[in-house]
């Protein structure tokens, strides 16, 4: 038989998807993989039952059902202080995962540089990777998650096509400042560089902090592609609805990919999100109660327990130091973990370039009976040493 490729064999399994089949296997809790235990909004659920006999059930326009679009192109025109046209900047995909690799496709040829920092999110390399590109890494140093700009600048000397920006980001935690942003920004400018901005957790943000939009910032418009999704900010991770917005002319070609890799999103879900897309604010005030809420159980069981961690900006995951238990093995040691103490993490090197075993990435996502259950199991984290 011939060889099967090249490309896809220089990935690895997911090791978040790895960590919820074991978790799934001994009944572990699991905060592993990022999704909530609690139902989408009711006003979602009721309209997806509507859905259900009203229709549509058949395949949409490629480019997303056109209220969708115009509902998106509302929402984020007023998040993102930009007056959005539905049909030339919007383009609805499957997930925010599929408004990546469609841009991606649409950006790189092969041998093409793309930029990122480390720790990133694992889809990242994987997808760079297949669509025949090379990443290029910066190191964001735990735990401040702070990068030195003379290493970012290096990496932009490599010449890059573009630079991935995860904002607020997963594994991190971290939220971008303003003037982060606009050093990358500068180099973006200076380098002539793409930027692509994976930004599903931008209505989950802690106390002290602000998203702000890498497209709002002067003259990154016309060079950014900010993809992100309904995953998250609704909990219906498995809807799978996402969208990318950019400029009608770097769009056109990404739409082009969509056509042939998705032919479009799914249309009755598309429809049963209208009534999320068109909430009133209230519901991202009562979003970022909730999320406080959840962050302020685990978080402050954590400190009970004594473990140390990265305090989360944005999103909804916390990285744990777990070296004296780990000793330099975070794969056997979730593993562990999950068999013997009933909870499942992510080991952290997964997110990582550098050597790194030291953290496990819990998400906390989840009911307070969940995540009390969970800390009540993590107490006994000592018979792991
Ligand atoms: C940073 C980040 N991007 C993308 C995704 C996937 O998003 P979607 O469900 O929209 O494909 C996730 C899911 O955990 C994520 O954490």
């Amino acid at each position: 038989m011939k060889k099967l490729s090249s490309r896809t064999a220089r990935f690895n399994e997911s090791l978040i998807r790895r960590m919820t089949r074991i978790s799934n296997e001994c009944g572990a809790i699991n905060l592993s993989q990022g999704f909530p235990d609690f139902d989408p909004p009711k006003m979602l659920m009721d309209s997806l039952a509507n859905v259900a006999y009203k229709g549509p059930h058949q395949y949409p326009v490629t480019w997303g059902a056109p209220n969708f679009r115009k509902a998106v192109a509302k929402k984020q025109s007023f998040f993102m202080g930009r007056e959005l046209d539905p049909d030339e900047n919007v383009l609805v995909t499957i997930g925010s995962t599929e408004a990546m690799v469609d841009t991606l496709m649409a950006l790189c040829d092969d041998g093409d540089n793309v930029g990122l920092f480390s720790p990133f999110f694992e889809n990242y390399v994987a997808e760079i990777i297949m669509v025949g590109a090379e990443p290029v890494y910066v190191p964001l140093d735990p735990p401040a998650f702070t990068f030195d700009p003379e290493k970012l600048e290096d990496a932009f000397r490599k010449g890059l096509k573009a630079f991935i920006l995860c904002n607020p980001s997963n594994p991190s935690g971290k939220v971008f400042t303003r003037d982060e942003l606009k050093i990358i920004a500068d180099l973006a400018n200076k380098y002539d560089v793409y930027i692509i901005t994976d930004e599903v957790y931008e209505h989950i943000i802690y106390e002290g902090h602000k998203h702000i939009y890498m497209n709002s910032l002067p003259g990154m418009w016309e060079r950014t592609v900010s993809c992100s999704s309904l995953s998250k900010t609704y909990h219906i991770t498995g809807w799978r609805l996402g969208y990318a917005i950019a400029p009608k002319e770097i769009l056109d070609r990404i739409k082009q990919c969509h056509d042939f890799i998705a032919v479009g999103a799914p249309s009755p879900l598309m429809e049963a999100c209208m009534a999320g897309l068109e909430a009133p604010m209230e519901y991202y005030d009562e979003l970022h109660k909730l999320y406080e809420h959840m962050k302020s159980v685990f978080v402050g069981g954590l400190d009970r327990l004594g473990f140390e961690y990265t305090e989360p900006e944005g999103a909804y995951y916390v990285m744990v130091n777990v070296a004296k238990y780990a000793k330099g093995d975070d794969l056997a040691f979730c593993e562990r973990m999950a068999r013997e103490l009933g909870v499942a993490a992510v080991p952290a090197s997964t997110f990582f370039k550098e050597d790194q075993h030291d953290w496990v990435r819990f998400h906390f996502a989840k009911r307070d009976e969940t995540l009390n259950e969970a800390l009540e199991r993590l107490s006994g984290i000592g018979r792991l040493s």
